[in-house]
């Protein structure tokens, strides 16, 4: 799709690639932006061809954060009857599997957007941080929650009350983002990683990914019954009885999406 202003989208094989692209304002995530975000999203979701989504950067920055200077001048109840920022959710009702590959600055609104994806794959130079304490201001699209449940309290507590930076290797080493690689081996590992996951059946890969993500959501016991559920789900699949039957008879599967 063309006419994007703030986003550019590919295909590469069965990868959909989002790279943000506003490169003056480091890719500070504006409404526009988001809103592109989420259309691509959307039309990626919808592609049959399509099995896993990248959101990228640029090398020196994957976003740094929520635009500042359309934000500044709200008042309380300018944010509050527009629900500012709400509209950056709709990506996590995203089914297909959506990986951040960073490169530079993920700050504030940007660190939040890697950790709505489903995993983040890190540069070597990559920096995350939520600064906003040193705008007068807390993060706004799920840092307190995601970040926590990410790297754990008494860090995330560290980085959010003072607003330090955290360079890659404390990313990884803290379980944030699942690797890092060599800057200018970011995209092309992402995309190597996405196209294996895109490699698997569509439908196996979001049962796999809405099971995950509801151990967010429920207590162990719920969790594993619904976990249990979309196991004994899949048993009504195509791709079930192709991918059992080729492991039998020694061959490559050959999926159905069905
Ligand atoms: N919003 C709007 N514009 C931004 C921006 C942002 N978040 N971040 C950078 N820019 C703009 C700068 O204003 C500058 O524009 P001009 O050339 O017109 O002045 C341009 O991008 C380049 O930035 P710098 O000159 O500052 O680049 P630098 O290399 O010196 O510094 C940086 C890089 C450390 C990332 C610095 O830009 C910075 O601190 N940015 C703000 C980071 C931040 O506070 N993010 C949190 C935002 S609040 C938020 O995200 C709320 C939420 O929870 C959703």
């Amino acid at each position: 799709v063309t006419g994007y202003q703030y986003i550019i989208t590919e295909k590469k094989g069965k990868v959909g690639l989002i790279t943000l692209n506003r490169p003056k304002a480091l890719n500070a995530l504006s409404d526009g932006l988001i809103g592109e975000v989420n259309q691509a999203l959307k039309l990626y979701q919808e592609d049959k061809e399509v099995g896993s989504i990248v959101i990228t950067g640029s090398e020196k920055a994957f976003a740094a954060g929520a635009d500042i200077k359309e934000m500044e001048k709200n008042s309380f109840s300018d944010a509050y009857m527009k629900d500012m920022l709400s509209q950056w959710h709709d990506m996590t009702k995203v089914r297909k599997p959506i990986i951040a590959a960073v490169n530079g600055y993920a700050l504030g609104g940007g660190c939040e957007l890697a950790m709505m994806c489903d995993m983040i794959v890190a540069g070597d130079k990559a920096i995350f941080g939520q600064p906003e304490i040193k705008l007068g201001t807390i993060p706004g699209c799920g840092g307190t929650q995601r970040l926590i449940r990410a790297i754990g309290k008494s860090k995330a507590m560290e980085l959010i009350l003072t607003g330090n930076n955290l360079n890659a290797v404390d990313a990884e080493r803290f379980g944030l983002v699942s690797r890092v690689v060599p800057a200018e081996d970011l995209l092309s590992e992402t995309l190597k990683l996405a196209e294996k996951i895109a490699s698997h059946s569509q439908i196996t890969v979001s049962l796999c990914k809405e099971a995950v993500n509801s151990a967010y959501e429920l207590s162990l016991q719920e969790g594993i019954k619904f976990e249990r559920r979309l196991f004994h789900s899949t048993f009504a699949t195509l791709d079930q009885k192709e991918g059992m039957n080729a492991f039998v008879e020694k061959r490559n599967p050959t999926w159905n999406n069905k």
